[in-house]
């Protein structure tokens, strides 16, 4: 356990954590309390004073949003589009694509649900290839075997970071070598690694990236962004325009900003967004390296816990693991052991298969419990956590 994290602030500066034990950060974590008082009061404005004089009054804090998480993730504030959720920040990336018969997509077997739906549409609409590159023998994306799937026909390399069901962080940066090395655009889902690992989108090299407020940053729900590389970003026509993504310049004609901002909404959720940026401010103040590693040395020592308990089978894969714990529980189902762990004011959630279906179903499961650490968690939550669990197994 990294000894000089701040978890005295991080405790108090969660409000909830003294009513509930919450291990569903990967569903969505708490706010603390600097980034729910941020929304409150831009909300309050909202109403006291109007939501345009709000937003035209706090145009350097909805700015804030921009600046804030491009020094998140180590890139130009041009290159950041605030979107409602991490799905539509993918589809707005994914669908600017113009896909043809025979292009190839690469993607991953930790795939989220929701990606591989939007793949098939391509496979039924464009006659597109899909390709799921198996795993090595750890459970993360075998590298080997996506350089020997690189050929002219790769449109894209688009992959999941961090599974919604599992510990499995795969191996960005080794994947974006892949990509840069080819010249081939490559989308990272990261909506469960933002606010929960350090990502730094040169480092990785991913071309395009997207994240959700809610989860790891601790933000407000309905909040999420768009990274989009600039040399990348005029090459992409998105799916949908409005006047806020493109000027009309006369009753024909219309030109496309250069900016993410192109992948955005006009009408945006103001309040989320100046309270995000709080989000990624409170998350920097702690540093990222240093919550990455309180939060893998937090659920390292709650997969001990669970491994000593006798009918828990940890279902996690992957050489790096992350704060996503999942497992299953000999005599009961996860929705069972979830209302159970509840009603002791314990939060988990269960990943019932359809965010994780193709690895699912390729290790035959159905689904799990997922209880997911973050770094405000505690060493004695981990133990209540485990006694619960071992009676809910006994019983
Ligand atoms: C890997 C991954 N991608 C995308 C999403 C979707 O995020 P959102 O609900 O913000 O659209 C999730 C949500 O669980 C996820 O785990």
């Amino acid at each position: 356990m990294n000894d000089d994290f701040d978890i005295e602030r991080a405790r108090k500066d969660t409000r909830a954590c003294e009513d509930i034990v919450h291990f569903n950060n990967a569903g969505s974590s708490l706010m603390p309390a600097p980034v729910a008082d941020a929304f409150r009061e831009f909300f309050d404005q909202e109403e006291m004073t109007g939501g345009y004089e709000t937003a035209d009054r706090n145009h350097a804090q909805l700015e804030h949003f921009y600046t804030a998480t491009a020094s998140l993730l180590n890139c130009e504030s041009e290159e950041i589009a605030f979107i409602e959720n991490a799905t539509r920040a993918w589809d707005m990336a994914f669908y600017s694509f113009r896909f043809n018969a025979g292009d190839k997509i690469l993607t991953t077997i930790a795939e989220y649900g929701s990606n591989v739906i939007a793949y098939n549409q391509c496979v039924k609409r464009f006659g597109v290839e899909l390709v799921f590159i198996e795993n090595d023998q750890h459970g993360q994306v075998d590298i080997q075997a996506l350089e020997n799937q690189i050929d002219d026909r790769v449109k894209l390399i688009s992959m999941t970071h961090i599974p919604t069901g599992g510990g499995l962080i795969n191996p960005a940066a080794a994947i974006g070598r892949v990509a840069n090395a080819a010249g081939i655009p490559f989308l990272l889902d990261s909506c469960q690694g933002v606010g929960q690992v350090a990502l730094d989108v040169k480092k990785i090299g991913c071309t395009m990236m997207c994240g959700t407020g809610r989860k790891y940053l601790r933000g407000p729900r309905a909040t999420g962004f768009l990274y989009v590389q600039k040399d990348l970003i005029e090459q992409l026509d998105p799916p949908m325009l409005d006047q806020h993504a493109a000027d009309l310049i006369s009753p024909t004609e219309y030109v496309i900003r250069p900016d993410a901002k192109r992948f955005e909404n006009w009408e945006q959720n103001f309040a989320g967004k100046a309270a995000l940026g709080v989000a990624i401010d409170y998350a920097m103040s702690y540093g990222m390296p240093s919550i990455q590693r309180r939060i893998c040395a937090l659920a390292n020592k709650f997969r001990d816990q669970l491994q000593d308990i006798d009918g828990v089978v940890i279902t996690d894969e992957g050489l790096a693991r992350g704060g996503i714990v999942t497992f299953t529980v000999a005599n009961k189902t996860p929705a069972q052991v979830k209302t159970e762990l509840a009603n002791q004011g314990i939060n988990v959630s269960v990943s019932d298969g359809s965010g994780s279906l193709v690895s699912f179903v390729q290790r035959g499961l159905t689904e799990v419990v997922r209880a997911s650490v973050h770094y405000f968690n505690t060493e004695s939550e981990i133990d209540y956590f485990a006694q619960n669990l071992r009676k809910i197994v006994s019983t």
